[in-house]
């Protein structure tokens, strides 16, 4: 096994632009790896209303799920709802969606219940649109709609930490060994459900175009470099693909004030070779343009779904909801309530831009879905592993008490907030 663990520490800008510390943590495993409502600021009637079938539903025992699926799995059909925004309902009958220590395929850098986290509430939110309910998650329903098909998210530990939420959702309904498989090869991993012939797979290209960056392992770079026109290498590894989730975010975030991504044009082959310098923000507009050229150019629209996953917060500075900014996210147990929560160092105009480059797409009849769980995510500062999970090695108890610089506040848990990010993939696939 080996791993990489690259950590830089930010400088404040000033106050208004937005600072952040990015750990990237980047690992590759060739590892088997008081129904109490929390005080709310805001409550309509509204809100009350649906809290009280909601809570409803959700109290019936696991056993008698089948009685009340076809009223729980019709998303509500009659209203125009958005998901996006809503807020988290503590709810430990219906959550968590499987066990953490239990799924077969959970990675390391993931699995904190297995590395020491004792609290479980971060495993027991549900979250509530504010109009609507979100379809209740069904792994054999998603199996069945998966039968003969490839599923592959693309892009950076985050979109894999999807990945594995999504296979740790599946692989509880396939109980026997022998029905389910995941083979490692290079920037692929894959998981299969041999009986439905499903594949569900994660590929990895954090910068989506090729770059210095594309080794799964050895990608701690001084600088990153993109390749302006060049994808084609990672496009064979999806283009056959039935549904694709693409992410991009984290890699695209200043690490220091002045940092820049450098960009190639041309290619020493041909002898034309340019290299430029850019803000971090245009490499990732240079990114959009070319996957949207690609797209538009080798999708069949007829076959092919795809969604854009949308930025993943990071919880690093806890002075975004009045914590200590030394503890960064460390002993967090319950989610950020003031609704409409925005973090300072949160940035959602990117996907804003990945919306209008992709809306290009329309005229062609090809339609990029954006799974939007900015807002829905920066709520979670509770849902990280902190020091609970294990990257080379677990961490020392000298280094467990220095979080400052050893606690991951980027990626999540599992069980935990990337299950809802799927709970969106599903609904989307299976009701609209
Ligand atoms: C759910 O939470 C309530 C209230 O905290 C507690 O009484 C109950 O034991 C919990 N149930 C489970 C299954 O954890
Ligand atoms: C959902 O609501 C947000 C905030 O009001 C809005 O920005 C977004 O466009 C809405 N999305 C849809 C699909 O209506
Ligand atoms: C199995 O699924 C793959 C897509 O992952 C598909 O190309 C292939 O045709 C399927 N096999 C059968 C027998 O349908
Ligand atoms: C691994 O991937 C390469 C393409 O990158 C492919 O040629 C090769 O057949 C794959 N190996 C296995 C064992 O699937
Ligand atoms: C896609 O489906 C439409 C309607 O069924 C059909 O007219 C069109 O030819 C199909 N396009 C391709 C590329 O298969
Ligand atoms: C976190 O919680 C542990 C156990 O309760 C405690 O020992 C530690 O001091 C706390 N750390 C911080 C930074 O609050
Ligand atoms: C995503 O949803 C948030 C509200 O949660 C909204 O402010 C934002 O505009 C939406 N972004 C996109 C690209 O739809």
């Amino acid at each position: 096994m080996t791993v990489l663990n690259s950590q830089v520490v930010l400088r404040s800008i000033n106050s208004l632009v937005a600072f952040s510390v990015i750990v990237i943590f980047i690992t590759f495993l060739f590892y088997q790896g008081h129904e109490v409502q929390p005080p709310m600021a805001v409550k309509h009637e509204l809100k009350e209303i649906q809290d009280e079938v909601a809570a409803d539903h959700h109290k019936q025992p696991r056993g008698k799920e089948a009685q009340v699926q076809s009223r729980a799995e019709l998303p509500d059909a009659t209203k125009e709802c958005n998901w996006s925004t809503g807020r988290w309902v503590y709810d430990n009958m219906s959550r968590p969606l499987y066990s953490g220590l239990k799924c077969a395929f959970i990675f390391p850098e993931v699995a904190c219940d297995k590395y020491g986290r004792k609290d479980v509430m971060y495993q027991q939110w549900r979250w509530q649109p504010n109009r609507c309910h979100l379809p209740r998650f069904n792994a054999i329903r998603l199996l069945e709609k998966l039968r003969n098909k490839r599923l592959v998210f693309v892009g950076d530990s985050l979109n894999r930490n999807q990945w594995v939420s999504l296979v740790c959702m599946v692989e509880a309904s396939i109980p026997d060994a022998r029905h389910k498989m995941r083979t490692f090869n290079g920037s692929l991993i894959s998981f299969k459900a041999l009986e439905y012939n499903a594949t569900i797979d994660f590929y990895w290209s954090p910068l989506l175009l090729e770059s210095n960056s594309d080794d799964p392992i050895g990608h701690r770079v001084e600088y990153r470099i993109i390749r302006a026109d060049r994808i084609e290498k990672h496009a064979s590894a999806w283009r056959d693909a039935d549904i694709i989730i693409f992410n991009s975010y984290v890699w695209r975030r200043k690490h220091k004030a002045d940092m820049r991504m450098k960009v190639m044009y041309g290619s020493f082959e041909s002898g034309n070779a340019r290299l430029d310098k850019v803000e971090m923000i245009d490499g990732f507009e240079i990114a959009l343009k070319k996957l949207t050229e690609w797209l538009g150019e080798n999708i069949d629209k007829n076959r092919t779904r795809i969604f854009f996953a949308g930025s993943s917060p990071t919880h690093s500075w806890a002075s975004n909801w009045g914590g200590e900014n030394s503890n960064k996210c460390l002993n967090e147990t319950e989610p950020i309530y003031k609704v409409g929560y925005k973090a300072a160092s949160t940035d959602y105009s990117m996907m804003e831009k990945a919306k209008s480059y992709f809306g290009t797409l329309e005229e062609k009849g090809i339609h990029i879905q954006i799974l939007n769980i900015t807002e829905l995510s920066d709520y979670r500062k509770d849902g990280h592993p902190t020091v609970f999970s294990k990257q080379f090695a677990p961490l020392t108890t000298e280094q467990i008490t220095n979080p400052a610089s050893y606690a991951d506040c980027m990626h999540w848990c599992l069980p935990g907030v990337p299950d809802v990010w799927n709970e969106f993939l599903y609904g989307y696939l299976l009701y609209k």
